[in-house]
């Protein structure tokens, strides 16, 4: 009998496992941890949102199994937020599914459209689903560096052209989880004519669009007109309406693809809880005021962070969407590497961070900074790190 199981051999330990035994560790000693680790939204879910939950849940027919691909109600809703948003008209049939959160969605398409060795391309640094969705289901991840952005398509079709067998899926993400990066419409036309010239699916995951600064939303790879034939994009409730916890996210578009994950889907789940559903059909058909003020939340933080982390000595590119500050570490810190800087931060500023790396190889030269703690917090952590810098621990010219 072994225990040696393929699918776990494919998957290295967890990056961040590290830094959160410290952080544990921390806490537990009594310290308090201003955490931006994570990116779990720390905002409630909407007052309206909760109470149509609570409603539905009064009603037993809500009790029973529901729909493995989402009550009719709610992918009608998906539909309406998509025309009202991107100008993209979806049939809820067969282009729209409900998941449980996006990540589930992302890992059961892989393991839908995936033979084992079929080669997928995915940028680095990245989600860590979107490359492991596919390592699970036994593909080959060819990782193609993200940064800099304009180097990013000659990337792409070097992958392309050196890759045996032919790719036969690309993921996108942006807004990008960890970069913060934003592309425009150009950006996606030119995806999908790559797809097409090159026979590849787009997985295309937004789960960052209702989260953006100063004014400029973030597009749909939907809106490129043709896209259909060659993409799928996930949305999520998670971010955008402060929902995490509640596990609801959206596939659209390409009807293959759309078949294939209901397909799959219809052997594992019966669906999120009904009650969950209803209340997530209220967010999308409800006002959207509620979206406005976490977004300025999140914008307020954000130039807080730059301006009190500059105070102190750190500076960091102002994100312009996204809940994430991506940061390079420090010249004086680089040889101790995003997670070796990550543990430095916690153990001498209680600030506790995500080492790039836990994104991908190519990430190790920076942090991720979750928006995720109030402002008050923010300056506290600034004051700490200033403190922290000063001293010159870790520091290279003092090592
Ligand atoms: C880029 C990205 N996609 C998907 C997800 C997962 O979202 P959900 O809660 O819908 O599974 C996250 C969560 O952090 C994310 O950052």
């Amino acid at each position: 009998m072994t225990s040696d199981f393929y699918r776990i051999r494919r998957l290295p330990p967890y990056v961040f496992a590290e830094v959160n035994a410290l952080k544990a560790a921390a806490r537990a000693r009594g310290d308090d941890v201003i955490d931006f680790g994570m990116g779990n939204p720390d905002l409630p879910t909407p007052r309206h949102v909760v109470d149509k939950l609570t409603e539905a849940v009064r009603d037993p027919k809500t009790h029973r199994y529901s729909m493995s691909r989402g009550i009719p109600g709610l992918r009608k809703a998906l539909v309406g937020s998509y025309a009202r948003r991107f100008g993209v008209d979806l049939d809820p049939e067969r282009e729209t599914i409900v998941t449980l959160g996006s990540k589930e969605g992302l890992a059961n398409l892989a393991q839908a459209i995936t033979a084992p060795g079929d080669v997928i391309l995915c940028p680095n640094p990245s989600y860590p689903i979107h490359a492991f969705g596919f390592t699970i289901a036994g593909a080959s991840v060819r990782h193609v560096p993200l940064l800099p952005l304009d180097r990013f398509v000659g990337e792409l079709e070097k992958a392309c052209r050196h890759s045996v067998p032919r790719p036969s899926a690309l993921i996108l993400n942006f807004p990008s989880n960890p970069t913060a990066q934003v592309v425009g419409l150009d950006f996606y036309a030119e995806m999908v004519d790559f797809a097409r010239r090159e026979g590849l699916y787009i997985l295309s995951d937004i789960a960052y669009s209702e989260i953006y600064f100063d004014g400029n939303p973030p597009p749909s790879i939907l809106q490129i007109p043709g896209a259909k034939d060659v993409a799928v994009e996930f949305s999520s409730m998670s971010k955008t309406y402060s929902m995490p916890g509640w596990r609801i996210g959206f596939a659209a578009g390409n009807p293959g693809l759309i078949g294939a994950l209901s397909r799959v889907k219809s052997y594992l789940d019966y669906g999120a809880f009904t009650p969950i559903q209803v209340a997530a059909t209220a967010a999308l058909n409800g006002p959207q005021d509620c979206v406005d003020e976490h977004r300025a939340i999140y914008q307020a933080r954000r130039d807080v962070l730059v301006s009190r982390f500059a105070q102190a000595g750190w500076d960091v590119p102002s994100p312009p969407a996204t809940m994430f500050a991506w940061v390079p570490v420090p010249e004086a810190y680089r040889h101790l590497g995003s997670v070796g800087f990550s543990k430095l931060l916690l153990q001498e500023a209680q600030v506790a961070v995500a080492p790039g790396l836990g994104f991908g190889e190519y990430g190790d030269d920076h942090v991720r900074i979750a928006l995720v703690e109030n402002e008050h917090r923010i300056r506290q952590a600034a004051r700490n790190l200033k403190r922290l810098f000063e001293s010159g621990k870790g520091r290279i010219d003092n090592a």
